[in-house]
Parts: C-alpha cells; sequence; structure tokens
C-alpha cells in the first residue's frame, strides 16, 4: 500500500545512476538453481520482485544471503521441486525456476498463474517447449507436474517470441548434453545477459540476441560470478521524465543501445541524447516541443517496449498533437489511460488502441497505480503537473523501480513516499 505525493512543475536536473535490470536478475537468480556450488550476483536491484525470488529459492532448498552489494546463492541443497502457491500467486516470474529445477532434479510442480492486470499471460508455449525436449506434463491438485528425468536435447520452434518461454528453455538446455535450438527466440538484451552468465557456468550459447538461440549443454554447471546489466525500463522511464520536465540530467549506467524503439522518437521530437564515455548518456530536453503527431505501437525488442508504453504515454501528454499508441504485446495494457483522464488528460482507448491528444495542461487529482509501469506513467504525469498528485498503491511501483522517491527527489522533484 502506501502512496507517493508529487508536487510538480519542476524541472529535472543532475545525475542519477541506473540499477541493474530486475527482468535480468529474476532470470539469473532462477538459473543459479543449475550450479553445482554457490554464485554471486552483483547489481541485483533491491525490489520486492527480488526479495519473493529469494524466497521461492529458499523454499527449494537453496541458501540465499547479501554479502554488502552482492547477492550469494548457494543451490547445493536444493531437492524441493514444488514452487510454494502462495509465491507462484505473488510473483509470475516464479515460474522461471521450472526450467532448472526440470533439468537438474528431472521434475516441477507450479500452478499456472492466473490473469493480472495487463491480461491473461499464459505459461502454454514454455510447457509446449519443455514437452518438445521429453517432458511429461500432467495436472495435478499441486499444479502443472513436468517429469522429465531424461531430458533430451532437441529444437523447439516457438510459436511467438516470449521473452519467459525462451529463458526458460535456456535455462533447462544448458543443464541436457547436446544441442538444443530455439527458433523464433526473443531477442530482448535480458536473453543475452542470461546467456553470458550460462556461459561463464560452463554451457555453450550461439545467437542470443537473435531470433535462432543454440544452446550446448553440459553434465554439470559450476558456481560463477556476474554484474546484471543495467535496467533499461527504468534508464527509459528517467529519460521520459527528463523529457516531460524540460530537464537536463545524466544516466549513469545507461545503455542506449538497448533502447532502440525509444531514442529515435525523442530525437525526433527535440531531446538531445548524447552518449557519454563509461556508459553515460545525457538528456537534455527542450522548453517546448511543436506539434508533432506520434505513432507507435509495442512489439518484442527489437521493436518499442511494452514495458515503456505507460511512461510514454505520459509523456506524449506534452507533446502537442494528435497521437496514436497500439499496445500488440499484452491484451490489456492500457488501464493507466483511465487513470490518466482523471487527471483532465484527453485520451480516448479500449483494450488495444488509445488516442491521445497531447499539449494541453494537466490537473492533480488522486490516482492508482495499475500495475508497476503504469504507476511510473502517473509519477511522469505528476512531475508535469502544477499541484499535489496523489499516487496510490505505491508498493506496486516499488516492485521494480528501486527508491524511486529519492532517486527523483535528487534531481529537484518535489517527491514524498508515505
Ligand atoms: C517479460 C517481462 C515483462 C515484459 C514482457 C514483454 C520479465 C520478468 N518480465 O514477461 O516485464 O512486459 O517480457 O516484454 O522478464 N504468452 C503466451 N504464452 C506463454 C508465454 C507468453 O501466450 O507461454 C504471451 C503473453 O500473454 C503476452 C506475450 O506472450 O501476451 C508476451 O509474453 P512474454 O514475452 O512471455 O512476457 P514475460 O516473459 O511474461
Amino acid at each position: 500500500m502506501g502512496e507517493f505525493v508529487v508536487r510538480g512543475g519542476r524541472r529535472l536536473e543532475g545525475t542519477l545512476k541506473v540499477h541493474g535490470a530486475k527482468n535480468a536478475a529474476l532470470p539469473i537468480m532462477a538459473a543459479s538453481v543449475l550450479a553445482s556450488g554457490p554464485v554471486e550476483l552483483k547489481d541485483v536491484p533491491k525490489l520486492r520482485d527480488v526479495d519473493v525470488m529469494i524466497q521461492v529459492l529458499q523454499s527449494l532448498g537453496a541458501s540465499v544471503k547479501w554479502s554488502g552489494p552482492s547477492l550469494i546463492i548457494d543451490p547445493s541443497d536444493i531437492h524441493q521441486y514444488v514452487i510454494p502457491e502462495e509465491l507462484m500467486m505473488k510473483m509470475r516470474a516464479s515460474i522461471f525456476v521450472i526450467g532448472p529445477l526440470l533439468a537438474k532434479l528431472g521434475h516441477a510442480v507450479a500452478i499456472q498463474p492466473g490473469g493480472c492486470s495487463i491480461g491473461d499471460r499464459p505459461i502454454d508455449i514454455h510447457i509446449y517447449g519443455f514437452s518438445q525436449l521429453g517432458a511429461k506434463v500432467a495436472e495435478t491438485d499441486q499444479g502443472t507436474r513436468l517429469d522429465g528425468p531424461r531430458l533430451r536435447a532437441g529444437t523447439v520452434h516457438l510459436s511467438y517470441p516470449s521473452v519467459g518461454a525462451t529463458e526458460n528453455l535456456m535455462m533447462a538446455a544448458a543443464l541436457i548434453p547436446g544441442e538444443t535450438r530455439i527458433r523464433n527466440a526473443a531477442m530482448e538484451p535480458e536473453i543475452v545477459d542470461l546467456a553470458q552468465f550460462l556461459e561463464k557456468m560452463g554451457a555453450v550459447v550461439r545467437g542470443a540476441g537473435t531470433p535462432d538461440i543454440r544452446v550446448i549443454g553440459k553434465t554439470e554447471l559450476k558456481g560463477t560470478s556476474h554484474t546484471v546489466i543495467p535496467d533499461r525500463i527504468e534508464a527509459a522511464t528517467y529519460m521520459l521524465a527528463t523529457a516531460a520536465t524540460a530537464g537536463h540530467v545524466m544516466l549513469e549506467n545507461c545503455i542506449i543501445e538497448h533502447l532502440p524503439g525509444l531514442t529515435g522518437r525523442l530525437r525526433d521530437l527535440g531531446v538531445e541524447l548524447t552518449e557519454r564515455e563509461g556508459d553515460r548518456v545525457e538528456v537534455q530536453a527542450p522548453n517546448a516541443y511543436p506539434t508533432t503527431p506520434v505513432s507507435l505501437h509495442t512489439g518484442p525488442y527489437p521493436g518499442f517496449a511494452t514495458d515503456m508504453q505507460a511512461q510514454f504515454m505520459a509523456f506524449l501528454l506534452k507533446v502537442p498533437g494528435v497521437h496514436i499508441i497500439s499496445e500488440r504485446v499484452f491484451e490489456n495494457r492500457l488501464g493507466h489511460a483511465r487513470e490518466l483522464r482523471r487527471m483532465g488528460a484527453q485520451i480516448m482507448a479500449d483494450q488495444r488502441i488509445a488516442l491521445i491528444y497531447g499539449g494541453r495542461p494537466l490537473h492533480p487529482s488522486t490516482v492508482r497505480a495499475l500495475d508497476l509501469r503504469a504507476g511510473a506513467a502517473l509519477v511522469i504525469a505528476g512531475l508535469m503537473t502544477e499541484g499535489e498528485t496523489v499516487i496510490s498503491d505505491r508498493d506496486v511501483i516499488e516492485r521494480g523501480y528501486q527508491d524511486l522517491d529519492l532517486q527523483l527527489a535528487e534531481l529537484g522533484a518535489d517527491i514524498t513516499g508515505r
């Protein structure tokens, strides 16, 4: 629960360091299950979703502890293969451990995660992939049960480039001797980071970052040390908050190549993005935007990330013109349009398409964070708005943003959490 109170109208100025990527850290933590000895992970963000993954690993028998800034995972004692239902309910990404468990112990059981605020999100592609590698699938009282004491390497063609399914299959394949090929694989930077981690453990991974990934698995994988890549969604959020407030911010630990859909659009609108040495990006926004209609649709990487769509919509309210956003990854991820309307935004939206009338002033209101990115969008809208915007369900936002209020306050924003 809790809320953020934002008094907008200030420019963001200063320097901010982007944290490690949540969406890279979660699968890599799950992949640690595969190791025969301890794994050290650096730059894991301190977030609620990471805490849930720690609980998942502990429930399976792993020892997990923070050692200063590093997370140490020792999977030597993992013998449990049933993911507790309450953890699965808390976080869908708990599903990442089924691939590693299946490959390591020959079994995995999980309830199918139900619908969530942004759509149904089934796991049929994950399950199909494991069955192609020889796993038997059964529905039991405890949930979906996968048995595969003798998995075999093979080729899996995904019907959609699901990020989670690609990662789950890569992890299982790393412990299956022989070459497993994943066709129509997802290409997100987090997939490449996971591939590098699996390689450090001793597997061979070719083609990560392309739609055709080949994993040559080993019978044993060793513990290792790894630093998680920077969070491109967090970087995008601060970039958009800067662009929405005529700000000037230096983002540290930001890899601009990971933001292909966003940077081109911001530059077209007159935002200066300058790469500086050492993974730093300087963001200099203009005082006002010319009338420019913007049209975008979300898609798998390198398309425009669905996780940046809500924040981009809030930013577009600053740009005069009629804009169109089409959400093509999830079937119901435009709920923030309704909350933005409470602030006076002129947006028409159904479940997939939104028409946004930008360049008109907003007024403060009390709004609700429906999911974490929708919540970040409301924070951006609050920063753009004179007066006091109250955003409830702060804990939802904090699933994905570490120290959001402190980071923005450092840049001169008037924001408090309570
Ligand atoms: C990951 C990210 C999430 C991001 C999403 C898309 C993590 C922890 N989460 O989620 O932040 O929004 O990628 O970039 O990395 N689908 C199926 N069947 C499946 C799997 C997926 O139909 O078995 C559908 C989903 O319902 C959705 C689409 O495919 O409509 C994309 O899902 P997917 O790429 O799997 O996203 P996640 O891995 O869940």
